[in-house]
């Protein structure tokens, strides 16, 4: 029993993968949070989150560096078992970080790490067609996959900054294409960063796995935000798509639970927090 079970919901069964498909269906928004220790672990499942992403953001939030690039492997087991030992109820997403999944079979015992030491449900990659083949080798072999598409934070020093992407219509159409790609290759989740409104709510319609968005506009099937944009504590410059919900409530508790319910009844993300 973790030391947090005091306070886990106890009635609430635990999410999985089917029921975030059948939020999808139904319609539900799916709330979805960073977490990077076993404290705010249990707050942030305290809270209600349907799902929790150990992100490689760590790399940033945690450790101070001014991109994801110098995290590892051993640091994203390492913080993912934390934050399990903390979670109940939420499903459970880690990062596989910067080069950890060049080739399918590095990506496979990489991820099998990841979701045997670290205790992920799923792991989450950045990349389009490029990846098929790695997502299509992860899921034949029952690993549960996430597809990152838009800003891929991992690519930074290619892409020269954190801009927008998909804004061109051959960038938008070949970002479709991937994300059908990638979700009949076998991804059960695609993320969406950084994109226009319109594009992630065409994305959103054509595919039947959940897609989940960070400055991806309101019409995707549920948001995520890095833990402390939300809290206030953010180094530097805070993101457009960023809300500070603990200066409108005053506790970590409280500001968890007000973007969880925020992101249900659909208040966020609103104009301010989105792209054209
Ligand atoms: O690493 C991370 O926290 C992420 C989110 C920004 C989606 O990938």
């Amino acid at each position: 029993m973790s030391i947090y079970s005091h306070l886990q919901k106890r009635d609430a069964p635990p999410v999985t993968l089917s029921t975030l498909i059948e939020m999808k269906a139904a319609g539900e928004r799916i709330a979805c949070l960073t977490a990077y220790d076993a404290s705010f672990g249990a707050l942030v499942d305290a809270a209600g989150m349907d799902l929790i992403l150990v992100g490689d953001s760590l790399g940033m939030v945690v450790q101070g560096h001014d991109t994801t690039v110098p995290v590892t492997v051993d640091h994203m087991v390492y913080h993912t078992r934390c934050v399990a030992a903390g979670v109940g109820r939420a499903f459970l997403v880690a990062d596989m970080p910067f080069v950890s999944y060049a080739l399918p079979e590095q990506a496979l015992k990489n991820a099998a790490r990841i979701m045997q030491e670290g205790r992920a449900q799923m792991v989450k990659l950045e990349g389009g067609a490029e990846q098929v083949r790695t997502v299509e080798f992860l899921a034949s072999r029952d690993i549960p996959v996430c597809a990152h598409l838009g800003l891929t934070p991992q690519s930074i020093h290619k892409l020269g900054g954190f801009h927008v992407q998909g804004r061109e219509e051959s960038a938008a159409r070949e970002m479709m294409a991937d994300a059908l790609t990638l979700q009949n290759a076998g991804a059960d989740i695609v993320l969406l960063e950084c994109v226009p409104t319109a594009l992630g709510a065409e994305i959103t319609s054509e595919l039947s796995v959940p897609v989940i968005g960070i400055g991806a506009g309101p019409d995707v099937d549920g948001q995520i935000l890095v833990l402390y944009d939300i809290i206030g504590v953010t180094p530097g410059r805070k993101p457009r798509f960023a809300r500070d919900f603990m200066a409108e409530t005053g506790s970590p508790l409280d500001a968890v639970s007000a973007y969880v319910a925020a992101v249900k009844d659909g208040s966020y993300p609103a104009p301010e927090h989105c792209f054209s």
